[in-house]
């Protein structure tokens, strides 16, 4: 039986859900593949904790150079998080022709054109499933599922972190400080779960999935992003009073050659296939052209569906292996740059519906002074709810708009915030429309 050689660098939660995986499946995995996947060494700073797996601990190694230089090892998984040292490791490792696994989104999608460049440059592999959505092989649904369709449209949840969070805020009605405390004493949240909230996480995790789906290295820094901190009780009320709730979702659109890149809070239909993800899922709606809407649900995170995620990446570097060949198919699934390429629509040309919450005194002309300058600017009301008056003096006014440009809502609230009238800074929240499915 042909051997496939493996070393480890990071022996944290994902390696321990590897290492669990390829050897309760050991059997399995050696017959999909025809190969066995041997794991040879680990390399981590602390080689003394106990990880809940039974390895042999002469594998062990507290330098990780013993990997990239064992000329046995054949492929190199990096879970050790973080960009430079990691990116040292993978392109030394790569220098010396060995394949390379990894669950590196933030590397993935800030320095991917790079890393792509240097496979191709050594005649390897780099595979990274486990880098966006955890246990949901979405990666290998665009780069072969969905392979014959244009991609029309990406919308996902791609942050359980948060996903948990609004579902937490939306069921109980508590605060976001609550509802992050509660994530992290149950260990969802990071203690400092900074890229969760300001939705960098699902940011970095849409650079890839817009990659594959569109076939160019797209730069992670064109990702519009807002994060879910400004999302308040009241507002997740109003959106239920609307028939929506509200999801830190992450959007990619084809709109006439142009693509809209952005991750936010936004308003979902309840009756939409998203409003249902709930808890610490994911869920990942693509739009093909052929296939028309798809969806992939599954856990983003945590030991056994990452670990999963990482080995389908060692299976398929084996089967090639066994097969005598590397790089069937490209990291972002295009064997050369597509004849289309997308430009990035600027966010204040994209088109979507609104909500806006407006903070203003309760007299006589005040809704007329607002949709006044609304309706100067294009934007037309959908339905308005304003809720009787409260002992501050203020009230809100909630409403929701018909489609319109983002420049023109900016525009709007920032003459309708400096009217004498209004008593805070508006809220606004883009409001999606009911998919297919
Ligand atoms: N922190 C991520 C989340 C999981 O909460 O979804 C790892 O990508």
């Amino acid at each position: 039986m042909p051997q496939v050689k493996v070393g480890l660098i990071g022996f944290g939660t994902v390696g321990a859900g590897m290492v669990e995986v390829l050897i309760n499946n050991r059997q399995l995995i050696e017959d999909r593949v025809g190969a066995e996947i041997v794991l040879k060494k680990i390399a981590d700073l602390d080689i003394d904790s106990d990880r809940g797996v039974k390895i042999d601990t002469t594998f062990l190694t507290t330098d990780a150079m013993e990997i990239v230089n064992d000329p046995e090892i054949d492929i190199v998984v990096e879970l050790m998080g973080g960009c430079d040292q990691a990116m040292e490791y993978i392109l030394m490792a790569m220098e010396k022709g060995k394949h390379v696994v990894t669950a590196n989104k933030a590397l993935i999608a800030e320095y991917g054109k790079l890393l792509f460049e240097m496979a191709e440059r050594y005649g390897v592999d780099i595979a990274f499933e486990a880098s966006v959505a955890g246990g949901i092989p979405i990666i290998r649904v665009l780069k072969e599922g969905l392979a014959a369709n244009q991609i029309k449209a990406v919308l996902a949840i791609l942050n359980g972190t948060a996903n948990y969070i609004l579902t937490r805020m939306t069921g109980e009605g508590l605060s976001f400080d609550e509802a992050l405390s509660i994530a992290k004493r149950l260990g969802y949240a990071e203690a400092d779960p900074t890229l969760d909230i300001d939705g960098s996480d699902a940011a970095h995790k849409l650079t890839i999935v817009i990659s594959l789906a569109f076939g160019f290295p797209f730069k992670y820094e064109n990702v519009y992003k807002e994060g879910i901190d400004g999302v308040s009780p009241e507002d997740i009320r109003f959106a239920g009073e609307f028939g929506y709730c509200i999801k830190l979702l992450a959007i990619a659109r084809e709109v006439d050659g142009d693509i809209e890149a952005r991750v936010h809070p936004a308003f979902v239909p309840l009756d939409h296939i998203l409003a249902n993800v709930n808890e610490a899922y994911n869920a990942v709606y693509v739009e093909g052209d052929f296939t028309g809407p798809t969806l992939f649900y599954g856990l983003g995170a945590g030991r056994r569906p990452t670990g999963s995620a990482v080995v389908s990446d060692l299976i398929d570097i084996a089967r090639n292996q066994v097969k005598g060949i590397a790089r069937r198919v490209s990291p972002i699934s295009f064997a050369r740059p597509p004849a289309k390429e997308l430009s990035l629509r600027p966010m204040d040309q994209i088109v979507t519906d609104y909500y806006f919450r407006f903070s203003a005194v309760d007299s006589p002309g005040v809704l007329s002074k607002i949709s006044g300058i609304l309706g100067a600017n294009n934007i037309s009301i959908a339905s308005v709810i304003q809720k009787s008056r409260e002992t501050h003096g203020s009230v809100p006014i909630v409403m929701l708009t018909h489609e319109a440009k983002e420049s023109n809502v900016r525009k709007s609230l920032e003459l309708i915030d400096k009217l004498g009238i209004v008593t805070e800074k508006t809220v606004l929240f883009r409001v999606e429309k009911k998919t297919g499915i």
